[in-house]
This record gives structure tokens, C-alpha cells and sequence, in this order.
């Protein structure tokens, strides 16, 4: 394209990163990327090729990354890498923290909101601090015993994303179910400490941000899951499998569908997340999970500052639900990232 002066004018380049297929990856089945996470990256390209105004380059070599972002710092950076550095989930914050020395503008949240968030009981206690309703819940070191327990509860690690460590079994209806589950948790993630939550029940919402505190958010519909064609003996809830294994019901036959929420519903859940996303300095786009108690209040699970960008992930389905487009999703995000970094807003 030449400009009015005759000048090349260039779209700016975005510089995706990703996870490193190369790498073993512990999170996965089979501790490394599986065919499903191949076509992600795929029908990500595809989508991404449908934002106008940007070139796109894909960087996923982590033995490289390091010296090639001192090398060739690119111009902006797409941060997809929701894998951490070398695919280590607990370093999914250096890669910021690398990008923010640099100097290099990148999109999403920066290293101390993904420190943050990757502790669920810490954003559980800056919740509660803000007033905003958590489930009760026990946080158990390697070594401690289970406390005196009002079931059923649900037994999951405190720091993880994508269901590691959450299966049928995290429901717990007595001590002896609770005692089984903690142990075989310890005994998969030596070292970590590990949740005991009140369950709850009741209906499951995701909540999706777009934007930031200055120029203002796009707040997504609302997603509830729909687990009515789950079978009826199998307990409510999203485990490993229904991330990762095309064969379990979880994968098959829970759904989502738009949440019919009354309307201060609707605004409790708002004004919650706004208050989250400033609170833990999130940027340009989050997800917040809640769930509700029997009594119908919807208590906050997590918070996640770089959630799944994945075509037929949740914030895929929330733009679908308003008829946009994985590619419109994608280029949300972009934009809202590109202009705060380089319009200051
Ligand atoms: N206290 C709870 N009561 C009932 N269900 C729960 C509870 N905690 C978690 N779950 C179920 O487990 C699922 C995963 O929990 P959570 O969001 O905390 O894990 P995660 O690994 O961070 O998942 P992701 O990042 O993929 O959303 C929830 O979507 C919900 O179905
Ligand atoms: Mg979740």
C-alpha cells in the first residue's frame, strides 16, 4: 500500500507466541501437545488471517525465544503462550516478565497479575477483601491433615489451570472420600497445596472482558454450562476430561449455552469482575468463573488473566453466542491490546 507521500505504509506486525510443541508439556495427556492442540494453532493462523490491519508472525521455539526477543525485538507481541516458558505452567509469568525488561509491548495481563491468579486461595482472599462472595473453603499444606469437614466437598489443587487435578473424585460426600482423594492428589502433585472448597451445586457461569479500566470494557454474554445430557450418575463438573478427552461425557455432552440471568444478576456479576479486574491489575481481557450455592448466589472460582484462546474455548463460545466469529473474538483482543499500548488508554 503506498501512502498520499508515496511512502510504503506497513500494517503493524504482530508476533504471536505460543506454546513449544518440541517441548514436553506436563499439563497434557501424554505430557506432550496431542493432535487436538496441533489444529488450535491451526485454525488460530486461520482466524487471525481474518483481522484486517495487522501482518502476523508465530513464535514458539522456547529454546530460542530468550535471545531472539534481545536480537529481533518484535514491534508487538500477542501473548497466546498459556503454557509458561518451556511449558512450564508456573512460568507462564517470566515470559511477561522477559517481554516487560525488554521493553517489548505486549498484549494481556503483565507477570504480577499471572503470579496472582495462579494461586487460587490468594485471588479467593482479594475477593472476599472486595467484597465480592468466595465458597468457603480450607487450604491445606503438604503436610496438614483435613480439617473438620461440612460435606460434600470439592478437593482440587490451588495452583492450576485446565482441570489438572480435578475428576469425578474431587466430589467428596464424607471423610473417608476426602481422605482417598487427598492422598492420591498428593501423591500425583508431590508438593503442592491442595484446596478443600465447599461444593457448589448450583449453576456454572463464565464471565469475558474485553478492554481496560480507561477505555472502558465489551462485556461478553454471559456463558452458563449446561450439563443436562451429561448421564445422570456422573457428578456436575468440569474435570480433566472434558479439556482433554474426546471420549469422556464431559467432552461430549456438557454444553454451553447464554446464562438467562435477571438483570441485577447480571449486574452483581459486572460490577464483581470490573472490580476483579482492577483489583488484580488484569489487562485487555480476562475470564471469571463462578458457580453457585444452594441458595442460588454465584461465588467466585477463579480468575483467569490469559484464558483459552482457543476457537472452541469459553470466550469463543461467549462471542458465538452474539453471533461474532472466532476471528472478531481475536481481533477484540488485538485491538483492545494495541491501543493501550500505543494510544496510552
Ligand atoms: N467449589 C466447587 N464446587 C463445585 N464445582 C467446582 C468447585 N471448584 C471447581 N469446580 C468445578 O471444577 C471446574 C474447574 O475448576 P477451576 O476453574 O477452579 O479449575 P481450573 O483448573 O482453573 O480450570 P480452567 O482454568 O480450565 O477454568 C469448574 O469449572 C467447576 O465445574
Ligand atoms: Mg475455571
Amino acid at each position: 500500500m503506498s501512502g498520499a507521500a508515496g511512502n510504503v505504509m506497513h500494517s503493524p506486525l504482530v508476533t504471536v507466541l505460543l506454546g513449544d510443541p518440541r517441548l514436553p508439556d506436563r499439563s497434557k495427556p501424554g505430557e506432550c501437545f496431542t493432535p487436538d492442540d496441533l489444529d488450535q494453532v491451526k485454525r488460530l493462523k486461520a482466524a487471525l488471517d481474518t483481522v484486517q490491519g495487522y501482518a502476523y508472525e508465530y513464535w514458539d521455539d522456547h529454546a530460542q525465544l530468550l535471545t531472539r526477543l534481545q536480537e529481533e525485538p518484535p514491534e508487538f507481541v500477542l501473548n497466546f503462550c498459556d503454557t509458561g516458558f518451556r511449558n512450564e505452567a508456573r512460568h507462564e509469568l517470566h515470559v511477561t516478565a522477559c517481554l516487560e525488561m525488554l521493553g517489548v509491548p505486549y498484549s494481556g495481563s503483565g507477570p504480577v497479575a499471572l503470579g496472582i491468579c495462579y494461586d487460587k486461595a490468594l485471588v479467593r482472599a482479594l475477593a472476599d477483601a472486595q467484597g465480592v462472595a468466595v465458597p468457603r473453603e480450607a487450604l491445606l499444606t503438604p503436610s496438614a491433615a483435613l480439617p473438620l469437614l461440612e460435606f460434600p466437598v470439592f478437593i482440587k489443587p490451588n495452583r492450576a489451570d485446565g482441570s489438572v487435578g480435578i475428576t469425578e473424585r474431587s466430589l467428596a460426600s464424607d471423610d473417608a472420600q476426602a481422605a482417598e482423594y487427598l492422598t492420591q492428589l498428593r501423591a500425583t502433585m508431590p508438593g503442592a497445596d491442595i484446596i478443600v472448597q465447599e461444593f457448589l451445586a448450583g449453576t456454572e457461569y463464565s464471565v469475558g472482558l474485553i478492554g481496560n479500566p480507561d477505555a472502558g470494557f465489551d462485556l461478553l454474554p454471559v456463558l452458563e454450562v449446561d450439563y443436562t445430557a451429561l448421564p445422570a450418575h456422573l457428578p456436575r463438573l468440569l474435570d480433566y476430561g472434558s479439556k482433554t478427552d474426546p471420549q469422556s461425557p464431559y467432552w461430549t455432552d456438557v454444553r454451553f449455552r447464554e446464562a438467562r440471568l435477571e438483570g441485577n444478576t447480571l449486574a452483581g456479576l459486572h460490577e464483581a469482575c470490573t472490580v476483579l479486574f482492577n483489583r488484580l491489575g488484569l489487562r485487555d481481557y480476562g475470564r471469571f468463573d463462578f458457580r453457585c450455592d444452594a441458595r442460588g448466589t454465584p461465588r467466585l472460582l477463579e480468575v483467569n488473566p490469559n484464558p483459552a484462546w482457543c476457537w472452541d474455548g469459553k470466550l469463543a463460545h461467549m462471542a458465538g453466542l452474539r453471533g461474532e466469529s472466532h476471528g472478531e473474538l481475536l481481533a477484540h483482543i488485538v485491538n483492545a491490546a494495541h491501543r493501550r499500548c500505543f494510544s496510552g488508554q
